[in-house]
């Protein structure tokens, strides 16, 4: 997961130099995409597959990018089914995700998903409704919340207790009474998704051989056959010490014999990924409109803010940032600076919470030098709340996989 700041640092100079007003951006570098993809692809021991969960980013470039890398991409809502099938009528497709309406079902089945996992006992039974009406049988996963003995939680936990996610492990044994008699459903395997921001290898490794231990024991008990089992997403990224990322050569090398010792032959292994695959991709630049100090703390203001940058406020931490310096100041008295001090970062919102980075050491930061805050391709744009106070959205563009940088989208 390599970035390129050179080529990044490059075209942002490049971009900025040609506008007369302070630059707020994202920028997105599809060639170390395609390349950090094909790796994470290319180095899964054979039984494994990789699909992408574009509820992290769904930007078409982006999903152009992946289509013919991942195995696949995870839809959660009838928009995103919609958006996918719109411009990749052919890749596998597999939908999850809680309070699926029955239209979202009914489109599910016309589009030919690989496959649904199933989030309640209530979905199961509505969706056998929608198939017999369909004439189809649908291929499904049920999504299992279930109790793991020494998990490791993580800041972003979906299962393991109680949540609005999954099958709970308890309503297992009337949902598997009740398959018997519909045929109209077929189940596959089983779904689970614990936990987002995972960063050790190990304990990821051993929460996967929970995994098909579990389902070891279902098939044993329940006499099934099934094909396949999808251990979700939720590898992470180190916002906080950026140089510690999660350590994938030791995970994926240990995955090969997980499988090989499950004792569940001809089974594959999914995985759903979304903030792993393409949070290093993108950059959010803010240009310095201010400095100032507020009692005993340093206040750097950027053109943007959380906005259009949300991740760092949602997930409670202090974003990691790149200075570049702009040699330029037009007016007739000093330019407002700080250096060799601590600061917080934020943007033109009215609000405190809007807060990039905080108590962040900075070695030295001008009004219109450019601030880069990386990690910033998966949950950032998409989750952020665009249209508070009406400021323009962010230019946008895309560094190539061959050819130069070209702007799609320019700020009004
Ligand atoms: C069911 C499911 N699968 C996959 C993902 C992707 O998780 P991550 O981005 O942590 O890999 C999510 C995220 O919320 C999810 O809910």
């Amino acid at each position: 997961m390599e970035l390129r700041l050179a080529e990044v640092f490059e075209s942002i100079c490049a971009v900025q130099a040609d506008i007369d007003e302070p630059l707020c951006a994202y920028v997105y570098d599809l060639a170390a995409l395609r390349r950090h993809a094909a790796n994470l692809i290319s180095t899964l021991p054979e039984g494994y597959e990789l699909f992408y969960a574009i509820k992290a980013n769904s930007d078409l470039p982006i999903l152009q990018t992946l289509a013919p890398i991942m195995d696949g991409f995870e839809v959660s809502s009838g928009g995103e089914l919609a958006w996918v099938r719109e411009h990749f009528a052919d890749v596998p497709v597999i939908f999850s995700g809680p309070g699926k309406l029955d239209q979202e079902l009914g489109e599910a089945i016309d589009q030919n998903v690989d496959c649904l996992h199933v989030e309640s006992f209530n979905e199961l039974r509505r969706l056998a409704e929608i198939a017999i009406q369909t004439g189809k049988a649908v291929a499904i996963l049920l999504r299992i919340n279930m109790v793991v003995d020494n998990l490791a939680e993580t800041s972003l936990m979906m299962g393991g207790k109680p949540t609005p996610f999954g099958i709970s492990i308890q309503q297992l044994p009337e949902c598997m009474r009740w398959l018997r008699a519909h045929p109209e459903i077929r189940l596959r395997g089983f779904h689970f998704h614990l936990l987002s921001h995972q960063l050790d290898a190990q304990a990821h490794l051993q929460l996967v051989a929970s995994y098909l231990r579990q389902v070891r024991r279902w098939c044993d008990a329940y006499e099934l056959e099934i094909d396949h089992i999808n251990v979700g997403g939720g590898i992470g990224i180190n916002y906080r010490q950026p140089h510690q990322q999660f350590d994938w050569s030791t995970f994926s090398a240990g995955l090969s014999a997980l499988l090989k010792n499950s004792g569940l032959p001809g089974i594959r292994v999914r995985f759903e990924l979304g903030r792993y695959i393409t949070a290093a991709c993108g950059y959010y630049v803010m240009q310095v409109i201010d400095i100032k100090r507020s009692y005993d703390k340093n206040f750097i203001v950027g053109r943007g803010g959380s906005h259009h940058f949300r991740t760092p406020y949602a997930q409670g931490h202090s974003h990691p940032f790149h200075v570049i310096p702009i040699n330029a100041w037009q007016y007739p008295f000093p330019r407002p600076e700080i250096s060799n001090e601590k600061a917080n970062i934020v943007g033109q919102l009215c609000t405190p919470k809007d807060l990039l980075a905080f108590d962040a050491p900075v070695k030295s930061v001008r009004c219109g030098d450019l601030l880069v805050f990386p990690y910033a391709g998966a949950y950032a744009w998409h989750i952020s709340h665009h249209d508070f106070l009406r400021h323009p959205h962010p230019q946008q563009w895309y560094l190539p996989i061959e050819e130069q940088p070209h702007v799609a989208n320019q700020s009004t």
